[in-house]
């Protein structure tokens, strides 16, 4: 599904150069769940940020399905991920004066889908993720957890093959951290792939595979076997 060789990301401020990954090798199968660790400053947001066509890499090859995606230009980059990829941020990145039925049908908006349609799906995602009884209520409304919970069910919108999770636990407590981690689970256990950043171990043992960075480069990759599976 994925494969990434020789991947390098240097960001350039003025004078300032930052080699964020170098020379990263990557291959990742439909239905993984996989958990990136690694210090802060390491390179995972980088590689989630170019794994899900939001950024590009300075060089090396990636292919997503067999598309070349550093060779695509930017708007056949959005139908790509508008397609295959759904984001779920830390700070969750709700739209904040907009009802939450309304957040979860953006995507489809973007994918054109109709009215109709979009409130259907967007009130059976809610359900899923044990909001049903809260569609018109605004974000600022909600517990993290809750607003979390939101932001998956709009990750969903379109039906993505792959989940892409940036420390969607990184400002949730405990319980609300195992809940969530338990819907990433469930998604996996019906056939989405999940790669998820987190530093702490308890969510980390959620994966199947964990691969962790330091200064930009792997430094690990190792499968688990059995884990709450
Ligand atoms: N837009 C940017 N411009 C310049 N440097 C950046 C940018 N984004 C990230 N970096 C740098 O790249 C390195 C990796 O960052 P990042 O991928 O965000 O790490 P992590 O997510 O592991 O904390 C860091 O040194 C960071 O400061
Ligand atoms: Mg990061």
């Amino acid at each position: 599904m994925i494969s990434i060789k020789n991947l390098n990301k240097i960001y350039k401020n003025g004078s300032v150069e930052v080699h964020a990954l170098k020379d990263v090798n990557l291959e990742i199968e439909h239905g993984e769940f996989i958990a990136i660790m690694g210090q802060s400053g390491s390179g995972k947001s980088t590689l989630m940020n170019i794994i899900g066509c939001l950024d590009r890499p300075t060089s090396g090859e990636y292919l997503l399905d067999g598309i070349d995606i550093s060779k695509q230009e930017q708007d056949d980059l959005s139908l790509i991920r508008n397609k295959k990829i759904g984001f779920v941020f830390q700070a969750f990145n709700l739209i904040p004066r907009t009802n939450i039925l309304r957040n979860v049908e953006l995507p489809m908006i973007y994918a054109k889908v109709k009215s109709s349609k979009r409130k259907q799906r967007s009130m059976e995602l809610l359900e899923k993720v044990g909001l049903g009884d809260r569609v018109n209520h605004l974000p600022n409304e909600l517990s993290g957890g809750q607003k979390q919970r939101v932001a998956i069910a709009r990750a969903l919108a379109n039906t993505p093959p792959i989940i892409l999770a940036d420390e969607p636990t990184g400002n949730l407590d405990t319980q609300s951290s195992e809940d969530i981690m338990e819907i990433f689970k469930s998604l996996n256990n019906d056939g989405t792939s999940v790669i998820l950043v987190t530093h702490e171990p308890e969510i980390a043992r959620f994966a199947d595979r964990v691969i962790v960075f330091r200064d930009g480069a792997i430094i690990e990759d190792s499968q688990k076997e059995g884990v709450l599976k």
